[in-house]
């Protein structure tokens, strides 16, 4: 298990549990969700797996090794885990958009060159090169947000924390934030991500962890996880859409509306008809 975490607790406040005994391995599939209603501990997993929190009990795991909380362990750590915050504007400190993503590398000491060359590179992944120039105050949240994901990418790390990348998108914007999800993972990156999105969940992950009250409720492969509504239901979600018209009208269980058209009959008709 590259990345994990171990009967791992967490607690802001004495006697109040917000993360309970959780057992979570986010090395076995490229793409992991982790879904759950508001307030449930989505948020405070993702700080504690880049070793913002310090667990109260158990263990953040990198590579079977519990994760070490002085500062160059941490340094270390984060060479390997990189979160996107829920709100861009938590991770967004510079005016210009160069700057703001070049902001972790030249903390590293890295020389400018390559500091250069990282974030060309990291903006052309998120597909940013038409607002580049722009002030970032200028931007939309959807390009901030991608800024945001640029300033993530730009570290290189194996594994990258989504923190509800879709929250606040519209339907292009979000259609966009999934096919760079696509090309990040096919990329060979781990991506871990939370979203209130269902729909965009069961459409990129590949294992689905359902949290409730700060544990694990259910966990799966996503058709087999929303197949049970009773379970969705119980803890404040929704089931996907592909899953319902499943249950509902007894249509095949497809993966993607893409998988769905595919299968439609009504694309012979429309092939006949070109
Ligand atoms: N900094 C904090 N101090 C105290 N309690 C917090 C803090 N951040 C979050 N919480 C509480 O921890 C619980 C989990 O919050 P969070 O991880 O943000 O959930 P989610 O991301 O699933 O909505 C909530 O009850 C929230 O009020
Ligand atoms: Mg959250």
């Amino acid at each position: 298990m590259t990345l994990a975490v171990h009967e791992m607790s967490f607690e802001y406040e004495k006697g109040q549990p917000v993360l309970q005994n959780l057992n979570m391995d986010f090395s076995a599939h490229p793409v992991i969700g982790v879904v759950g209603a508001n307030g449930c501990g989505k948020s405070t997993l993702f700080k504690l797996l880049l070793g913002l929190h310090t667990p109260t009990a158990g263990e953040v795991r990198w590579r079977d090794k519990a994760v070490r909380y002085d500062k160059r362990s941490l340094i270390e750590h984060r060479k390997n885990v990189t979160l996107m915050f829920q709100e861009p504007e938590q991770q967004i400190f510079y005016t210009d958009v160069f700057s703001d993503i070049a902001f972790s590398l030249r903390n590293l000491g890295i020389d400018e060159a390559e500091v250069f060359q990282r974030v060309e590179k990291a903006i052309s992944m998120v597909d940013g090169q038409q607002f580049a120039d722009k002030p970032i105050q200028y931007l939309s949240f959807g390009q901030k947000k991608r800024v945001a994901l640029a300033g993530s990418l730009v570290l290189g790390t194996k594994y990258l924390l989504l923190d509800e990348p879709a929250a606040g998108l519209d339907p292009l914007g979000t259609r966009q934030m999934k096919a760079l999800i696509r090309s990040i993972s096919l990329s060979g990156k781990h991506v871990v991500m939370s979203s209130h999105d269902i729909n965009l969940i069961y459409d990129v992950c590949d294992y689905v962890y359902v949290m409730n009250d700060g544990g694990i409720e259910s966990q799966g492969v996503p058709e087999q996880v929303f197949l049970d509504k009773a379970l969705i239901e119980k803890v404040g979600l929704e089931q996907p859409w592909l899953v319902r018209i499943h249950q509902e009208l007894g249509m095949p269980l497809f993966r993607s509306e893409h998988d769905l058209s595919e299968a439609s009959p009504l694309k012979n008709v429309e092939k006949e008809c070109l």
